[in-house]
């Protein structure tokens, strides 16, 4: 495996440890080694030197002396500037040496967790120096982090630039949402089990709500996060990942073009917004000061590197239909944003209220809704709520919750989220990846409402207090219709 852009955080934070992590449940195969790429320079021991004292920082658990010692031999550096070609020269000698050395037979694996300005150069780089080419015995594949593009055409431009060197087959676009156990999950709770399906349609479901909250600001990232914004940073991706899993058909076979096909026939289902509609149907925040959890912070104007008067949005709120047999006039209401009260990632899908109220002579005068609340993170698990008589000579109703937590089934897992999809990537398997028809489809979705908001630039910013649930028109969205976004 070939890591490109190794000495940046993505590869300290989550790689190596799931490197390690997949050593040490012995999924990563003894042949394996990795080569770091990036622009220090460095030998190949400063670079085991410097991982070696990361790891034990950011592993989620202490570190094995002899599994980290088994790994630290197979760690590779090779220093190079991203659109050199001599750099490229270099590491193909190093990995004819490494290759050798440790018997992978020329199988690898290239990750790249550059700049997004540079996708395309490395990709164009690899081609050039004849390293991805790939035969009968042999597979050579690209992993590309996101953000795939910074809007639609950008996307498309991307897509067209790699495939002059990459087989479709070769490409496998991140989303590290798709790597959750919890996400993995959807498909099994869904197709897994009888019951659900049945009711899982417009006939029975009321509207579905996907929440994604951070209590944390933008930190570190003020300059990534002025370009991107809320939407593009979390919608075409994985929110509309959450939606597609969620709403999909049940694909003929696990096989990984079959399940790809059903999640971008969702994503082609969504009714892309007329610019009427981003008006009414799409919210926009910025968060103020504020306090989360009982520490004032700050606004997001004020964070590192945020310009004074930015109109970057850090909330977004959407309501969105997916237009065909199953779904016809079911509201998919989503929000995320961050400094909102707490991080939750949550999915509620809202049932119909029974039919009759019947037991309104006794009092009851409107029943509640069964919900359905999928949590993703934290204390991922399922729970549904339902009616139940409460207790006495008299007919009452009360709401309860039928509950399952992850924890008490199956324990924690060391993980990092990334084991399953680099395990994945391995294996040949593109399941959990994004194809390039999803990730157009995708920004499809959300390019109208970029330009709508381009072209009106929000008057009202900061236009939530950090720690609250964003901007009043969050809520306006939903009482329009009647309905409440559900206390987290
Ligand atoms: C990333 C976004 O893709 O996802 C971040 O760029 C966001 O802004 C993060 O914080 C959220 O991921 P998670 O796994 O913490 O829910």
């Amino acid at each position: 495996m070939v890591i490109f852009g190794a000495s940046g955080d993505l590869t300290k934070r989550k790689l190596i440890p799931s490197l390690y992590n997949l050593a040490t449940s012995h999924y990563l195969n003894d042949d394996f080694a990795v080569i770091g790429f990036s622009r220090q320079p460095l030998s190949h021991e400063d670079f085991r030197t410097r991982l070696s004292d990361e790891i034990k920082t950011f592993s989620p658990e202490p570190v094995d002396p002899k599994i980290w010692g088994w790994f630290r031999e197979r760690i590779y550096y090779q220093k190079g500037e991203f659109p050199d070609p001599a750099a490229y020269q270099g590491l193909k000698q190093l990995l004819e040496e490494v290759e050798g050395r440790h018997h992978t037979l020329g199988n690898r694996l290239f990750y790249l967790s550059t700049l997004p300005s540079f996708f395309s150069t490395v990709v164009q780089q690899l081609g050039a120096a004849d390293l991805v080419r790939q035969d009968d015995k042999t597979w050579r594949r690209v992993i590309i982090e996101k953000p795939f593009g910074h809007d639609l055409e950008s996307a498309r431009a991307l897509n067209r630039e790699i495939s002059r060197v990459l087989d479709e087959n070769q490409i496998y676009r991140i989303d590290h949402y798709l790597g959750k156990e919890t996400v993995q999950n959807l498909l099994a709770f869904r197709f897994g089990n009888g019951i659900f399906e049945p009711i899982w349609n417009r006939r029975y479901i009321d509207h579905v709500e996907i929440t994604v909250a951070e209590e944390l600001g933008v930190e570190q990232r003020g300059p990534y996060y002025e370009e991107a914004g809320a939407l593009r940073d979390m919608v075409p991706n994985h929110i509309l990942q959450l939606i597609s899993l969620t709403a999909m058909e049940p694909p003929i076979s696990f096989d990984p073009e079959a399940v790809r096909d059903e999640k971008h026939k969702v994503l082609k289902a969504i009714s892309p917004f007329s610019p009427q509609e981003v008006l009414s149907r799409a919210v926009r925040g910025q968060y103020g000061e504020g306090t989360v959890e009982g520490t004032s912070v700050q606004g997001y104007r004020g964070e590192a590197r945020v310009s004074p008067e930015s109109c970057v949005e850090t909330f977004v709120a959407l309501k969105l239909f997916v237009d065909n047999w199953r779904w016809a006039g079911v509201p998919f209401y989503v929000r995320t944003g961050k400094r909102l009260p707490k991080r939750s990632t949550e999915i509620v899908i809202q049932f119909h209220r029974p039919p009759l109220p019947l037991f309104r002579e006794a009092g009851v005068k409107q029943f509640s809704s069964n919900l359905l609340v999928i949590r993703i993170q934290p204390d991922e698990g399922i729970s549904l709520k339902f009616e139940a008589k409460v207790p006495g000579p008299k007919m009452e109703l009360g709401s309860v919750r039928m509950d399952f937590k992850y924890q008490d089934y199956f324990g924690s897992q060391p993980n990092t989220g990334y084991e399953t999809l680099l395990y994945d990537c391995m294996l040949g398997d593109a399941t959990p990846f994004q194809r390039a028809d999803m990730v157009e489809a995708g920004w499809s979705v959300v390019q109208p409402i970029l330009d709508v908001w381009k072209a009106l630039p929000p008057r009202d910013f900061p236009n939530y207090a950090a720690g609250s649930w964003g901007p009043m028109e969050s809520e306006e969205l939903m009482e329009r219709d009647g309905k409440k976004w559900k206390i987290l």
